[in-house]
C-alpha cells in the first residue's frame, strides 16, 4: 500500500518512519510513504506557494499552480511505478484526501476502509487553507481530525498513517491486539493493568489489581473485560451503545448488565 504526501513540512514525518510499531510497517514493506515537498514545485527565486486572499482579509492562501504541478508529479510517479497509466484500464486512481476541519471526522471505520485499500494521496494544508478551485478539481475526500483548528494538515496525516500502519499484518506483535482496541467491536476499550499487583499510595494504602484478573479463569476475565467495556462506553459514549444495539452486537447478557447500571441511556 502506498501513501504519497504533499506537504510544506516533510521533516515532520521522519519520526513516524523511525520509531515504534509503525516503523515495522515501513521496514516490512507493507506501507510505502513518499513525501512530496511542495516547495519543490514552486517557481521563482522565492519559491512562493501562497498568496493573499482575493476579497481581502487576514492570512495567506495556498496557490493552485504549485499544487497542480505536485499532484501531477505524484500521479505520474504512481503510474510509472504501476507500469501503466493511471487512466483507463489501469489500477484504480488513488484517492486524493485533503485534511480540513470542514471534512468527515476521522474514525476507525474510515481507518479500516483505508487500511483495506491500496493507499491514497494525502494533501496537507497550511495558512488559511488551499485555493478552492484546486480542491474542487481534485479532492475525493476531506478528512478532519476533530473540531479544533491546527496550524497544518501534517498532524492529521500522521494520525491517519499511524492508525492505518498498525492495522497492517505483522505490525502489531500480537495480531489479536488491535481487535480488542476501542471501536473495533463498536465499544470503548476496557481498563488494563500490569505489575506490580499492589501499587503503593501516598496515604500508606495500596491500589490493587482487580482480583478477577489474577484468577486465571479465562471466561470470567473475558466477561469482566466485556462489562468494563460496556460500562465505560455507556457512561461516556451512549451513542456507541445505541449503534452497537442497532447492529445487533449486544447479547442478552450485555443488555442485562447495562440495565443493572441504571443509566438513562439504557432501555
Ligand atoms: C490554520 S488551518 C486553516 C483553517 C481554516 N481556515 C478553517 O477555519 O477551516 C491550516 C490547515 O491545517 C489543517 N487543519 C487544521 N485543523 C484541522 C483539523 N481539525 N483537521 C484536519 N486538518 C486540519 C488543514 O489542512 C488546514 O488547511
Amino acid at each position: 500500500m502506498r501513501f504519497d504526501v504533499i506537504t510544506l513540512f516533510p521533516e515532520l514525518f521522519a519520526p513516524h518512519l523511525e520509531v515504534g510499531v509503525t516503523r515495522r510497517a515501513y521496514a516490512g514493506g507493507s506501507l510505502q510513504l513518499k513525501l512530496w515537498p511542495l516547495r519543490d514545485f514552486a517557481e521563482g527565486n522565492y519559491r512562493r506557494v501562497d498568496d493573499r486572499p482575493f476579497g481581502g482579509g487576514p492570512g495567506m492562501v495556498m496557490m493552485a499552480p504549485p499544487l497542480e504541478r505536485a499532484l501531477s508529479a505524484v500521479r505520474g510517479a504512481r503510474a510509472q511505478e504501476a507500469g501503466e497509466g493511471e487512466g483507463e484500464g489501469a489500477a484504480p486512481r488513488a484517492p486524493l484526501i485533503h485534511f480540513s476541519p470542514t471534512g468527515r471526522k476521522l474514525d476507525q471505520a474510515l481507518v479500516r476502509e483505508l487500511a483495506a485499500g491500496s493507499g491514497a494521496v494525502l494533501l496537507c494544508g497550511r495558512y488559511e487553507g488551499i485555493d478552492q478551485r484546486f480542491l474542487d478539481r481534485h479532492v475525493d475526500l476531506e478528512v478532519s481530525l476533530g473540531d479544533f483548528v491546527l496550524s497544518g494538515g501534517e498532524l492529521p496525516a500522521l494520525a491517519l498513517l499511524d492508525a492505518v500502519a498498525r492495522l497492517q499484518p505483522g505490525v502489531l506483535q500480537d495480531a489479536a491486539s488491535h481487535q480488542q482496541d476501542s471501536f473495533e467491536d463498536g465499544l470503548l476499550d476496557c481498563p488494563h493493568y500490569s505489575r506490580p499487583e499492589q501499587l503503593p499510595r501516598a496515604d500508606g494504602g495500596v491500589d490493587a489489581v482487580p482480583d478477577v484478573l489474577l484468577s486465571g479463569h479465562h471466561g470470567r476475565i473475558a466477561r469482566w473485560r466485556r462489562e468494563r467495556s460496556l460500562e465505560i462506553t455507556a457512561r461516556r459514549r451512549a451513542d456507541l451503545i445505541e449503534a452497537a444495539r442497532a447492529a445487533g452486537r449486544l447479547s442478552k447478557e450485555d443488555e442485562r448488565f447495562l440495565r443493572s447500571l441504571k443509566l438513562d441511556a439504557t432501555p
